[in-house]
């Protein structure tokens, strides 16, 4: 595969593909030597005709003379054609970004570093962790050649499971309260069918989706969200700096910060909550699991399951269960934290 980066042609022997005829052939002089051997070559055989032409005089024809087949160009009409390796289908594909719908694609305005470049190739660089309803990847970006920002990123590809290899136990409570808009869908959700398992799988990666959205543009510290496609979500890598480079972010979990900055994610927690209640939303699976220690930064992930705070008959009870499951790890830590109170201050926000 080929693509247009410059002024220059470079005629290799590659296959050439060029989606702008206009551009990939431009309409030189008739002096020009590029391409079939000059007609005057053909007096030649008329000429001789008795004789007999092999292929050796056709290869004749075309070694006689050395011929820069740039010669009587226009250099405006040049065009630099930049060959780049096949792409392995196994691990790469040609960028998804634009065959995307423009709902598809993640809010404005839009960090620096998002790749949008037609030309853009994304290439799978291994798994990040297998989960029981997604497994999420390590994926790159990039134009290739370019580490500019904005031609080469690094992004996590959260990808859903469909149908069978997921499980549902957990759907209906959730999707309590969450319209579908299809009469059909709907109904194949009660059902349970299998068309109802394709949806429902759909669905969480759109749920996801829409949170990843709602959240960011609310100010959340939640990874940006790229694009959507199918059941594939691209999304902001959250980092750290590591002793080999940049690598992911811990989850809290896995931390042990000291009292300062153990204060200060608390601080942040609280405050993300705030502004999600304040907006009717609870994250509905909030761990120190799902949570990341980007350095100073608490960074939430893992949002499929979003529930209203009031139109959901659980939204209370999620919540109460998020400020629970994060104020135990607080404790044990050594920060002596209550999630009933937390609850209760989020609650004064509610309402
Ligand atoms: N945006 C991200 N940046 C860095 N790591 C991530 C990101 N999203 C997911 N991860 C990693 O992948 C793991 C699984 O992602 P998560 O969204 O929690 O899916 P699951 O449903 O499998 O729990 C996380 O625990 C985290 O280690
Ligand atoms: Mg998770």
């Amino acid at each position: 595969m080929v693509r247009s980066t410059g002024v220059r042609p470079c005629l290799n022997e590659r296959s050439v593909t060029c989606r702008r005829l206009s551009l990939a052939c431009p309409q030189t002089t008739p002096t020009s030597c590029i391409g079939a051997p000059a007609l005057t070559a053909r007096h030649d055989w008329h000429d001789r005709s008795e004789e007999q032409y092999s292929s050796d005089h056709l290869l004749h024809l075309d070694t006689r003379r050395e011929v820069d087949p740039l010669d009587g160009i226009d250099p405006s009409f040049l065009l630099d054609w930049h060959a780049v390796e096949d792409i392995d289908d196994d691990t790469q594909r040609w960028s998804t970004w634009l065959s995307v719908e423009p709902l598809s694609r993640g809010p404005e305005p839009r960090p620096d570093w998002v790749v949008t470049s037609q030309g853009a190739i994304d290439t799978e660089l291994g798994i990040l962790k297998t989960g029981k309803e997604a497994d999420a990847y390590l994926l790159e970006r990039a134009v290739p050649g370019s580490d500019a920002l904005g031609e080469s990123v690094v992004m996590v590809a959260k990808r859903y499971r469909s149908t069978e290899h997921r499980t549902f136990h957990r759907a209906a409570t959730y999707t309590e309260g969450r319209s579908v808009k299809r009469s059909r869908d709907q109904r194949a959700l009660k059902a349970g069918s299998t068309w109802g398992k394709i949806v429902a799988a759909g669905e969480w990666a759109v749920s996801e989706w829409e949170a990843l959205k709602r959240c960011w543009l609310l100010g959340l510290p939640v990874p940006y969200p790229v694009q959507l496609d199918g059941q594939e979500i691209l999304m902001e890598w959250i980092t750290v700096e590591g002793e080999d480079g940049v690598e992911t972010a811990p989850r809290l979990a896995q931390t042990r910060p000291g009292p300062a900055l153990l204060a200060s994610y608390y601080d942040q927690l609280r405050d993300a909550l705030a502004t999600m209640v304040q907006a009717g939303i609870v994250h509905g699976d909030l761990s120190p699991y799902n949570t990341l220690a980007a350095g100073e930064r608490l960074v939430v992930i893992d949002l499929p399951q979003v529930v209203d705070l009031v139109g959901n008959a659980n939204g209370m009870d999620f919540l109460l269960r998020d400020c629970r499951n994060m104020c135990r790890w607080f404790r044990a830590r050594g920060l002596e934290v209550d999630e009933q109170e937390l609850f209760g201050e989020l609650m004064a926000h509610a309402f």
